[in-house]
């Protein structure tokens, strides 16, 4: 098989995803009966972080371990990355001593560089573009709680971020449909997206009207990692962006609320909400474990 990265959410098909999907419940209902599963005993994943995090290191890293492989962790500060080897050098003796790598980085152009110079998977953790196994998980726990999400409506409400740019890619692959309202100054940008372009997405200036209808109402933080410097204008710009109960109440009945994590109660979301009756924040970040497990099998060993 030849090498298949997974750098954003349109490099798999609707077809492999949706297999993907299939094989995260069958890793997830085996775990919960605590039967084990090897099939990746001795192989290595390698996880390059150059930006914080909780969720990501520990899905990744335990995910692994639970396959029967075992991870490294490296980060900027302590690796030669940090003090500016190349990252194609990097690459080639990263990618001989393991069998597959986790990024999580700066500018997309970065992933691609080292993937284009790896002999092994190369599995976005995250970058300034793009945050693909986030929306994995959250696709998935949407198919568990409310089964497909075809022909469905996302409310992306805040910043055209990372994670916003996921969704819009997934909408195009899985066909359903996503409402954006952001701040003016922080539009979507369908170039920076990556779209195919075939209008998976609709604009609109007020949250309410994106939220209307919805199944699925989601957001996230105003200032993503690496945009610090703009945290206070940030805060006076997004402050009519907030996803509370109002917003909610004009939703479906049933939508979910969804966020990728870290949240911060009282600017994003209000604290009713995200701690509310209708939040799977929790099986979403568990779902990060379960998928990346069905990712990265699939990546290894292709379909089983
Ligand atoms: N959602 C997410 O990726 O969380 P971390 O930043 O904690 O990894
Ligand atoms: N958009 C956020 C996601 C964190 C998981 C960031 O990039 O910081």
């Amino acid at each position: 098989m030849s090498i298949k990265h997974f750098l954003q959410f349109n490099d798999l098909s609707r077809e492999e995803l949706l297999y993907v999907f299939e094989r995260t419940r069958i890793i997830k209902s085996q775990f919960k009966a605590y039967q084990q599963y090897w099939p990746l005993q001795d192989r290595t994943l390698v996880m390059i972080f150059e930006k914080a995090s909780t969720r990501t290191r520990l899905s990744f890293e335990a995910g692994m371990q639970q396959l029967g492989g075992s991870a490294i962790y490296l980060n900027t500060r302590d690796s030669q990355l940090g003090r500016g080897e190349p990252v194609e050098d990097a690459a080639q003796v990263i990618s001989r001593m393991s069998d597959i790598v986790m990024i999580r980085t700066f500018e997309q152009e970065i992933i691609e560089r080292f993937a284009a110079n790896s002999r092994v998977p190369v599995v976005n953790g995250l970058t300034n573009e793009y945050h693909p196994c986030q929306i994995l998980a959250d696709i998935f726990t949407y198919i568990e709680q409310r089964g497909s999400i075809q022909g469905k409506t996302v409310a992306w409400i805040g910043d055209s971020n990372n994670v916003c740019n996921t969704w819009l890619q997934a909408a195009e692959v899985l066909d359903f449909n996503v409402h954006v309202s952001t701040p003016p100054g922080y539009e979507v940008e369908p170039e920076r997206a990556n779209l195919y372009g075939n209008n998976h997405f609709e604009v609109f200036a007020d949250p309410m009207d994106a939220a209307r209808g919805a199944h699925l109402v989601t957001t996230d933080v105003w200032t993503s990692m690496g945009f610090e410097a703009e945290n206070e204008e940030r805060l006076r710009d997004f402050v009519d962006w907030q996803v509370d109960a109002d917003m909610m109440h004009v939703a479906a009945a049933d939508a979910l609320f969804m966020h990728c994590l870290p949240a911060h109660r009282g600017e994003e979301v209000s604290a009713e909400v995200i701690d509310g009756r209708q939040s799977v924040v929790w099986d979403e970040a568990e779902n990060r474990l379960h998928v990346q497990k069905a990712l990265m099998e699939y990546l290894l060993l292709g379909k089983v």
